[in-house]
């Protein structure tokens, strides 16, 4: 879909080689931005880049390294002003799920999600949030937040904090920014057919479709076209919020004879 206000907005994912930050690139740049794309796999990225170079000529740059790293984080900021004189929207994508028993799970395995999925994000909206009020013509932060920060999942326990506490960071941060008419919205996708939910499922359409009610999993482009509202002009007056995109799965409950 075309959306008003996006056209030769200057934007910044991260995690964006594949999956649904991949999807969000795309769908931006058919409606008229302009993009840094991040990703820490240097080879997904270059790929990623050869595929949408093809039909969005010169409108689309690489910057390679770890989102959860503040170093590269300042660097990708850096390169983006550089590149593009501006930033007007960032999404900071990237995250890890790291399934583990509570029981067992290691110090450096939470330091891993914690660094990725709420560090990361956090300064990178420090800084990109910095140059947007600096620049004095508002900006959009959309995070990738999830169910699992809705609901308890098993073995998802450090994961699930770190989306729930995004949704908080989208409340919290709307005192910090909205006096510069920047918004800060999250997205909780439910079940997501991405490549990595294939490989670790491969029949994953099939067995997590039972859990939706109309019995179909989410794709990247549902997640896109829910991002690119939430930066697109439609979106204006909406802050803080959290948009759960999960075909319905969060919305019911279950009677004891569904368990039969
Ligand atoms: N896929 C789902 O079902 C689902 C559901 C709910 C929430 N989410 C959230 O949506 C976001 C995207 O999910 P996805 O499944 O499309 O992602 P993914 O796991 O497929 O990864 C997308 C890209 O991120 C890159 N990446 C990984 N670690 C990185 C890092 N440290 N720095 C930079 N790039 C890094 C990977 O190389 C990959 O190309 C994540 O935050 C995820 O938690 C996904």
């Amino acid at each position: 879909m075309i959306y008003d206000g996006i056209k030769d907005k200057v934007a910044i994912i991260t995690g964006a080689g594949m999956g649904i930050g991949y999807a969000i690139a795309e769908l931006l740049l058919e409606n008229g931005a302009r993009l840094v794309l991040n990703d820490v796999d240097e080879k997904m990225a270059e790929e990623a880049l050869v595929r949408l170079e093809k039909k969005f000529p010169d409108k689309c740059s690489v910057f390679i390294g770890d989102a959860a790293d503040i170093e590269v984080i300042e660097k990708l900021v850096l390169f983006t002003l550089t590149q593009y004189k501006g930033i007007d929207f960032v999404i900071p994508n990237a995250g890890i799920t790291l399934f583990g028993d509570f029981f067992r799970f290691k110090p450096e395995e939470f330091d891993k999600v914690i660094g990725l999925n709420l560090k990361g994000a956090f300064f990178l909206v420090q800084k990109t949030g910095e140059i947007m009020k600096t620049q004095g013509r508002g900006g959009r932060v959309v995070l990738m937040s999830s169910i699992t920060g809705i609901k308890g999942y098993p073995d998802l326990t450090a994961y699930s904090m770190t989306k729930a506490a995004l949704q908080m960071m989208a409340k919290s941060l709307v005192l910090a920014l909205a006096p510069y008419q920047i918004t800060v919205n999250a997205i909780a996708p439910g079940a997501t057919l991405t490549e990595r939910t294939k490989e670790e499922e491969p029949d994953y359409a099939g067995t997590w479709g039972k859990l939706i009610p109309s019995g179909v999993v989410g794709k990247p482009i549902d997640m896109a076209e829910t991002c690119l509202f939430l930066l697109s002009d439609g979106a204006a007056h909406i802050n803080g919020q959290t948009l759960v995109v999960d075909g319905g799965w969060t919305a019911i409950g279950r009677y004891p004879k569904d368990l039969e």
